[in-house]
């Protein structure tokens, strides 16, 4: 059965994993303390308000054992019309490879009704995805450490204007943002813009470039970028590496190779894992394939794409 199709079985609500009962609940019903000890369990560094951002626009499931314990979780965030990205997926290590995470998984995509969904898969899930029917498009590589230097940038193209963005910029972002994601996100945007610093390339009245700045995990992140071209997404990605001079920063980018890589690793942010972006369908990759059309230089993050 492809991903993101309705399956006829239903998924149980219970799974009986080693010695332990299993079961569903919505994750907006556990407390922000048990997520974040979840993630804290296999490595990851989502503070309680990173949690609070995913559940402020995304819908999820948990598994719990019979004392409330978190054993398990996934997410799924709706974005435009018939498109969602799913991510949080996390099964506690002492359960995992008993099929919580695939139990998990079946369930999100009977609820998520949607037909176009993509998302970073892991390592670990790769191939569990794989097996649901998702395809693998990119590499995805993380990004990160303390900045050590500002990289020779280059000039800003002639005639462009480099400016911090605000509110009233919001809907040229969302229409610059559209081609390159492959689906209208003005929600997440507009909370992204709400927790973010946003800087934005302008040649007159029309923006050719924007990057965005929060907090995250251990540090800060850049991301989304969007731009036109490589010369463009590295002046857009400039301030913030300027900002940060003496502490940790991460973007997540499909490049590995190029003017931008190169300024993004140069600054010191090293690859330092790997993800691979799949997808249920193609109709769920990425635009910025034609030519002329903007391109997605750092995601928002894994799970939000
Ligand atoms: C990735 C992750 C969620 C998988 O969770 P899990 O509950 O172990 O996953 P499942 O048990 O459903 O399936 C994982 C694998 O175990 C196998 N498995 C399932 N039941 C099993 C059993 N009873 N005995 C042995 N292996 C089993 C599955 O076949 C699958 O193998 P695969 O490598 O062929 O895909 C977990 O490893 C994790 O939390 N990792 C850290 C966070 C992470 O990487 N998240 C993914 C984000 S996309």
């Amino acid at each position: 059965m492809a991903a993101g199709s309705r399956m006829d079985t239903k998924v149980p609500d219970r799974l009986n994993v080693d010695a332990f009962e299993l079961r569903l609940a919505d994750i907006a019903d556990v407390a922000l303390s048990q997520l974040q000890a979840l993630s804290m369990s296999v490595g990851w560094p989502h503070r309680s308000q990173d949690w609070q951002h995913l559940l402020d626009v995304g819908h999820g499931f948990v598994a719990v054992d019979e004392i409330g314990r978190v054993s398990g979780s996934t997410m799924w965030f709706p974005h435009g019309e018939n498109f969602a990205t799913f991510g949080m997926l996390i099964t506690a290590p002492r359960l995992q490879t008993n099929g919580t995470a695939e139990w998990l998984v079946k369930r999100m995509l009977e609820e998520c009704h949607q037909e176009r969904l993509r998302l970073n898969a892991t390592r670990a899930a790769r191939r569990m995805c794989a097996t649901l029917g998702f395809l693998p498009q990119q590499t995805v590589f993380q990004c990160q450490g303390e900045i050590l230097c500002v990289p020779q940038a280059g000039d800003i193209r002639s005639g462009l204007e480099l400016r911090r963005l605000e509110r009233s910029d919001l809907d040229v972002v969302v229409a610059l943002d559209e081609p390159a994601f492959g689906t209208l996100r003005y929600q997440h945007l507009v909370r992204l813009f709400e927790s973010s610093i946003c800087y934005g390339l302008y040649d007159g009245s029309n923006l050719m470039a924007y990057s965005m700045r929060r907090r995250f995990g251990r540090g800060h992140v850049v991301g989304p970028v969007v731009a036109y071209c490589e010369e463009d997404a590295v002046s857009v990605v400039h301030p913030h590496v300027v900002a940060h001079v003496g502490s940790f920063l991460r973007l997540d980018t499909h490049f590995d190779a190029g003017r931008f890589a190169s300024f993004i690793q140069q600054s010191g942010m090293s690859v330092f894992d790997t993800v691979t972006t799949m997808v249920s369908s193609k109709t769920a990759s990425y635009g910025g394939l034609n030519a002329g059309s903007p391109i997605v230089f750092a995601l928002a993050s894994q799970s939000f794409g």
